[in-house]
């Protein structure tokens, strides 16, 4: 049977993942692929290391060139992460005319649109289904199964660390530094949490996602992205009390007719009957929109050895697949249609906000005049004393301007009954 060479540049956390599947279902990949796929080069930083996977030693090389101009490699798979030296690798590897898989979600995002012109001027293939969600096939589905569709919308739940924080103050009542430092200590979080608390990693992957959606490369910078420090045990709770959940919320929409998109990564309040309402702990979701398929939802292990790695070697496969048929550089990947980002003072959401006031008659609606004088609508208001001749005010508006609800905001703050603004998260339908 033909092989097909495979190098890895990693063999960390996902590296040894892709490694695992692809000994473990070596000979099942092959009945599917019609070729053996073997790893013939693993590149790592440190030769010493005691590995997940039990690998023969001279595989390894501390030299990713070793990887790059082995002539006996077909299809490299760059498992390191960040933009350099990973973008130089994978393009050494475009000229030394190999197919490339990645992982990488940063580079993706930064680079992805350039990496994918030069694979298809080459023919080549460049597959990166491990960027976004681990494990859930979403780019493939999106890329290849969705294909017939024009995609309108783009909505998921695409960081588990955040995810499993959010779950766990919801579920205890407990404050964001707590579940924080006890997400560190169990492994979910990093010891610099700040890529994911603070919204980084999923406006990467919601830049990947809306720019194989909608066709146009999307400047991850251009993304808003809010995470999740300012919300508290008491917002949580409230939310609970008005049939909602807070989630980390990574939402791309495209007005077509338009011409425009907006991308954007914030703590949003989901109703319990959203289908992203009930997606917990360390798992993600996403649900696509496409004009005649309607809406889907994609489910399952966002990061982690095997569901990455499975994430991998499907790319691997498809990959391998191409090659046996000859027909690598297959899936065009247009970037044509040059929608413009929407600034976010145009784009209309509902918002819900907390704030404390004096007990005194007449002061719900001094508040709701000062919303009135910005022209945002308010949908639902809830007071309640609390224990020091303060009552709680929370209320959510109609879909507003971003920019009218900020000046509203400010001017309420102001009041001499209002004693504090205590935060202000958006609503999602
Ligand atoms: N972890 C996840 O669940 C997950 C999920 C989805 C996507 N990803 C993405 O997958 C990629 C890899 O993440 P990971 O979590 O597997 O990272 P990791 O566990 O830190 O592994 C990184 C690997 O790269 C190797 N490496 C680092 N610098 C190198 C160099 N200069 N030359 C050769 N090898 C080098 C390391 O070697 P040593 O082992 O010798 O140190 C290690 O094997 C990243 O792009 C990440 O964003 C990760």
């Amino acid at each position: 049977m033909r092989e097909i060479g495979i190098g890895l540049i990693g063999c960390g956390i996902v590296g040894s993942g892709t490694a695992a599947l692809l000994t473990d279902n070596a000979d099942l990949i092959a009945s599917r692929v019609g070729a053996k796929l073997v790893v013939r080069r693993i590149a790592v930083r440190d030769l010493s290391k005691i590995r997940e996977v039990s690998i023969p030693a001279e595989l390894f090389t501390t030299n990713v060139d070793d990887v790059i101009s082995d002539p006996d490699i077909d299809i490299i798979a760059e498992l390191v992460g960040g933009v350099d030296p990973a973008k130089a690798w994978i393009e050494a590897a475009f000229a030394a005319k190999k197919q490339v898989v990645t992982a990488n979600k940063e580079l993706m995002a930064k680079h992805g649109h350039a990496l994918v012109q030069i694979a298809q001027e080459n023919k080549l293939d460049f597959y990166a289904e491990g960027s976004v969600a681990g494990g859930i096939p979403i780019i493939a589905a999106m890329g290849e199964s969705l294909a017939a569709n024009r995609i309108q919308a783009v909505m998921g739940i695409v960081n588990g660390t955040t995810n499993f924080i959010l779950s766990k103050m919801a579920d205890e009542g407990a404050s964001f530094d707590d579940v924080l430092r006890e997400a560190q200590a169990l492994g979910y979080a990093e010891a610099d949490p700040t890529a994911d608390v603070d919204a980084h990693d999923a406006r990467y992957k919601i830049a990947i996602l809306a720019s194989i959606g909608f066709g146009t490369p999307v400047d991850e910078s251009s993304v808003i992205s809010e995470g999740i420090r300012t919300i508290t045990a008491r917002d949580i709770a409230v939310a609970k009390d008005l049939d909602h959940v807070i989630k980390l919320v990574a939402v791309a929409e495209q007005w077509e007719d338009q011409g425009t998109m907006h991308v954007r990564v914030h703590p949003a309040l989901l109703h319990k009957d959203h289908p992203l309402a009930s997606v917990n702990g360390a798992y993600n979701a996403v649900l696509v929109r496409g004009d005649g398929v309607g809406d889907t939802m994609f489910y399952g292990r966002g990061a982690g050895s095997l569901p990455t790695g499975s994430a991998v070697v499907g790319d691997l496969i498809a990959v391998s697949r191409n090659l046996v048929s000859g027909s690598t550089g297959r899936v065009h990947r247009p970037a044509n249609a040059n929608l413009r980002m929407l600034p976010r003072e145009l784009v209309k959401s509902k918002f819900y906000v907390r704030m404390t006031a004096k007990d005194l008659p007449k002061v719900l609606s001094q508040v709701s005049n000062v919303f009135g004088d910005f022209d945002v609508s308010i949908e639902s208001v809830i007071q309640r004393a609390n224990n020091k001749d303060e009552a709680e005010i929370v209320l959510i508006t109609h879909k507003c301007l971003e920019e009218s609800f900020r000046g509203a905001v400010d001017v309420a703050e102001r009041l001499p009954v209002v004693t504090g603004v205590h935060n202000w998260i958006r609503v999602e339908a």
